[in-house]
């Protein structure tokens, strides 16, 4: 039987709280003769408490060695004034960066239960299925310059720069085009190619790439502007958005309320696939933050973690029918009415994130 390495890197806030609960699905799959073999470290604030960066080379190690990373959340006030290069978002950074996952996947999925959740009406979001690609290791959040300087007159300057090569746009195109083709066939290009270079050069690499290899694909190309109003008007129109690392990262979270709480939606981070064998380096984290404010409480939904460890079995493990099975037992708790806080319905008791982990292990027996 093959055994699939789990590094789970839990991190801060609600992080911890939320991996225990995907620690007890794991635990269930094993019971059922999957073979998950699974290691825990450090990142974020708790790396730096512990080493004094916000990931250890150790660490690193371990993630290159693992089949997929499992990561909470990084973060939280307590950190806000360690120096930049060892902030608990750097170790975050980093395994993107070392890792090479340029291709960061967020499915926004509405659960029919969860349509009243939304703050939007129920028939805009009802049924809603969209799937944002994220470029994620290229723009302006690794380009340099990247700095703030002090000028002679003593004023200061800050510099971000964005920057994007052929070959980043043609591989993240790729990734939307591909499974666009097993969805509905529809791509949704954003950038602001009326005020920025990277935006005029996105649009002529993603138009070439759908041209000589995808042409049976429908291509829109939508301002992100226009596309952050277009999804919260009428989110249905959108099938796959394919975007650059920081619009990605604004939309996402537009997304992730759309389908009713940021506390529901999972990520994959995908690499290149090794020409010998097959596999990509892969990590899976929620969409949502640490929390601060909730964490050590019990009260986080822990669904958009319990649902990126499903994207692991799907993308990284190939466990297609146990993805299944998941997402059909997250789906059966969720319309049962047992609910965390952030989602439960107006009057209705909510529960606790242990409580709903539970339900799931519990649902997962049913279903087999
Ligand atoms: C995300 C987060 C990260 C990002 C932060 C924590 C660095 O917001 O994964 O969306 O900006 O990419
Ligand atoms: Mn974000």
């Amino acid at each position: 039987m093959a055994t699939h390495k789990l590094l789970l890197l839990p991190g801060d806030g609600i992080g911890p709280e939320v991996m225990r609960e995907v620690e007890k699905i794991v635990g269930w799959f094993r019971k059922r003769g999957v073979g998950f073999e699974t290691e825990t470290d450090l990142v974020g604030g708790a790396a730096y408490d512990a080493h004094g960066v916000s990931i250890s080379e150790a660490a690193m190690d371990r993630a290159q060695q693992a089949d997929a990373v499992l990561f909470g959340a990084v973060g939280g006030a307590k950190w806000d004034s360690v120096p930049y290069a060892v902030r608990p978002e750097a170790g975050l950074l980093r395994l993107r960066k070392d890792l090479g996952l340029f291709a960061n996947l967020r499915p926004a999925i509405c659960y029919p239960a969860l349509a009243d959740a939304s703050s939007l009406k129920r028939e805009v979001v009802e049924g809603l299925d969209i799937m944002i690609v994220r470029e994620l290791t290229g723009g302006v959040y690794f380009g340099e310059p990247k700095e703030i300087v002090t000028l002679e007159d003593g004023s200061q300057r800050a510099v971000d720069t964005q920057i994007y090569h052929t070959h980043e746009v043609e591989r993240i195109a790729r990734v939307a085009f591909d499974l666009a083709r097993k969805r509905r066939n529809k791509v949704s290009s954003a950038e602001k190619f009326n005020v920025m270079k990277t935006g005029v050069f996105w649009r002529q690499v993603v138009t070439r790439i759908h041209k000589g290899e995808f042409s049976d694909v429908e291509l829109e190309h939508v301002l992100a502007d226009n596309c952050a109003m277009q999804l919260v008007r009428w989110p249905k129109q959108f099938d796959v958005i394919v975007t650059d690392n920081l619009f990605g990262d604004i939309l996402s979270d537009i997304a992730a309320m759309l389908t009713g709480s940021l506390g529901m939606l999972p990520s994959a981070s995908l690499g290149a696939e090794d020409p010998v064998t097959g596999q990509r380096k892969a990590l899976y984290e929620p969409v949502h933050g640490s929390a601060p404010d909730i964490a050590g409480k019990g009260l986080a939904n822990p669904i958009a973690m319990i649902g990126s460890f499903g994207m692991a079995l799907r993308y990284s493990f190939g466990l297609l029918d146990e993805a299944d099975r998941l997402d059909k037992a997250i789906a059966n708790v969720l319309a049962s009415g047992t609910r965390t806080k952030d989602i439960a319905a107006p009057g209705a008791n909510a529960v606790g994130t242990q409580d709903v982990g539970d339900a799931i292990v519990k649902e997962l027996e049913a279903l087999s």
